[in-house]
């Protein structure tokens, strides 16, 4: 298959690289680009693992071809901190325990800054429904809701300041 020439923005760096159009968006940024924070799991849309911002959307990077992404913005975990440090969602998964091994972790931290730009003052049980769609197999959830809990107003005070 010839390969096909692509510019896409990662985490604020433009690159142009020329790509198989049958290669995912997760397997273009881990083999091609080495941001290999974005994790598969499933690779067919169940587990969550591989969710990544397009656009400022919560995608995921196993059922999206890399050529769909000419032209975007693409975000992963690696661009979530900033020259400051972690994101304050980063810091709030650290305080509460929100991870052990840590598979799930860049697909929840990609969802939930989509899910709390959305709605800046979630539910717990809005909270729950949401993440479901993201396989955590360690914590049960109970850190990770809490750290979106503590980190939804910080992000919403980060984003008014911000405008
Ligand atoms: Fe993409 Fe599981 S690896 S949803
Ligand atoms: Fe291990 Fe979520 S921390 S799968």
């Amino acid at each position: 298959m010839s390969a096909v020439s692509i510019r896409v923005t990662v985490n604020g760096t433009p690159y142009e690289r020329q790509v198989e159009p049958r290669t995912h968006l997760a397997d273009f940024l881990r083999h091609d680009l080495g941001l290999t924070g974005t994790h598969l799991g499933c690779e067919h849309g169940v587990c969550g693992a591989c969710s990544l911002l397009v656009d400022g959307r919560a995608v995921r990077g196993c059922l999206m071809l890399a050529v769909q992404a000419d032209g975007a913005e693409v975000v992963t975990v690696e661009g979530l901190a900033s020259a400051a440090g972690l994101s304050p969602l980063q810091e709030a998964f650290r305080e509460f325990h929100a991870l052990q091994c840590g598979f799930c972790t860049p697909g929840m931290l990609t969802t939930l800054v989509q899910l709390l730009e959305d709605h800046p003052e979630p539910t717990e049980a809005m909270l729950r429904e949401e993440l479901s769609g993201n396989l955590c197999r360690c914590t049960g959830y109970a850190g990770i809701i809490r750290a979106a809990l503590k980190a939804a107003p910080l992000m919403k005070a980060q984003k008014e300041t911000a405008a």
